[in-house]
């Protein structure tokens, strides 16, 4: 456990049980829309069933903070450890994660009273856990604000796939609004630093706070549009291999892509409110790292770096923007926030920073051992809980990935 996250715990101690507790609602109420049937089928491997985000998140409280730190805390079923673990080989054996969809026992109703358990454990052993449980419980609490844009992108993956195209929750038609005209600000160059801050959560592999050096850029005011991914589409970006990296390429013809995930040729697009007319002035989502760079090299520019994204960054509030305040269905949106929206690609691969040293105990499988053949995204979407991200914050995903609010901002050197 880093230091900067056991001061944050110590300063944070009061107002953590009441965070815990608006967490643990939140993602009662992203389920709530959802039948049994909805909450246990899983669109594909990498996806999970919502029923599963459900229980693994409380598996999470009762492995790391009741069991190991409330003595005499008996767990609600032993048989869900097996059931609930995400991929902790240090907690043993589990459930195929391709077979998470096959699990229609235990019942929505059986994991909601799993909740209520763990819920009430931690709420009557909270003041007297010690530090070392109260930093799990506030790890606890970002992993679960994680699996509710999960559970999001998740059920729109699998509500996708049926033909009658059922809405998740409906959102409210918001006005038009046109896209600003793109411009690139010149960003930093030297020596900046980058990472977390002392003062407040991060996960390990955002530290530690180090040195790196920017060369002459500029970056995008604002992320692509879909009316520009029209534009793309158009002048045949998915029929250019000279435009493409050789995997992205393979990629794109091996799996038939030739539009962003979601996307009709009628100009709509399946979303969480169901199918609705593409907004062309709203950031384009749901594309892959190898979509965006073959994007980003028709525009005549390049995707940024993580350093160069997170300078570009570092001076603006991460709880403005277009992310989720409560239970319901989330649309990106016009004009295109750079926290909120959608995460943005960079062409950055997830490694460690200089002096990474991974989380202490089990959690320490949390970051690190993930640390190849991903990239990392910056910002924030309309699907990640408000307060979760910051300038320094690493999402990953490997480059094919396309199901979650993905999008684009350009970078150009100069
Ligand atoms: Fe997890």
């Amino acid at each position: 456990m880093s230091t900067a996250i056991a001061r944050h715990a110590t300063a944070i101690g009061d107002c953590l049980a009441e965070r815990l507790d608006s967490t643990r609602q939140l993602t009662l109420g992203l389920s709530a829309p959802l039948s049994d049937a909805d909450a246990t089928i899983q669109p594909f491997a990498d996806a999970s069933p919502a029923k599963w985000h459900l229980a693994h998140t409380s598996w999470f409280f009762e492995t790391f903070v009741l069991r190991d730190h409330v003595p005499g805390y008996r767990p609600f079923d032993e048989r869900f450890a097996f059931l609930f673990n995400s991929y902790y080989d240090a907690e043993g054996e589990r459930h195929a994660r391709p077979k998470r969809g096959m699990l229609s026992r235990p019942s929505l109703d059986e994991i909601r009273a799993y909740r209520v358990h763990v819920d009430e454990a931690l709420a009557q052993a909270f003041t007297s856990l010690p530090q070392a449980a109260l930093e799990l419980v506030e790890i606890g609490i970002n992993h679960e604000q994680q699996h509710q844009e999960l559970l999001l992108t998740d059920i729109l993956a699998a509500l996708a796939q049926n033909p009658l195209e059922p809405a998740y929750a409906e959102v409210p038609q918001t006005a038009c609004h046109a896209a600003e005209p793109l411009s690139f600000l010149p960003g930093r160059t030297g020596i900046v630093k980058v990472g977390a801050q002392a003062d407040s959560f991060a996960f390990d592999c955002e530290l530690p706070r180090h040195r790196t050096l920017l060369h002459g850029h500029a970056i995008a005011s604002r992320p692509v549009t879909n009316g520009e991914w029209r534009d793309f589409i158009a002048d045949g970006g998915y029929a250019n291999p000279a435009l493409w990296l050789s995997e992205g390429w393979d990629w794109a013809k091996r799996n038939d892509v030739a539009a962003p995930l979601y996307w009709s040729e009628d100009c709509t697009a399946f979303t969480l409110a169901g199918r609705r007319e593409i907004d062309w002035s709203a950031p384009v989502s749901h594309v892959s790292y190898y979509e965006a760079d073959a994007f980003a090299r028709w525009a005549g520019a390049r995707l940024p770096t993580e350093q160069e994204w997170e300078d570009f960054a570092s001076s603006a509030d991460p709880s403005l923007g277009n992310q989720l305040d409560e239970a319901g269905a989330v649309l990106p949106r016009p004009p295109g926030d750079i926290f909120g929206d959608v995460w943005e690609w960079t062409q950055s691969a997830f490694s460690p920073y200089p002096g990474f040293a991974p989380a202490k105990g089990a959690v320490g499988e949390y970051n690190g051992k993930f640390m190849c053949g991903q990239f990392v995204l910056k910002g924030a979407s309309c699907a990640t809980p408000r307060g979760h991200s910051r300038a320094s914050y690493r999402n990953f995903f490997p480059p094919d990935t396309r199901w979650q609010y993905s999008g684009v901002r350009l970078a150009r050197d100069c």
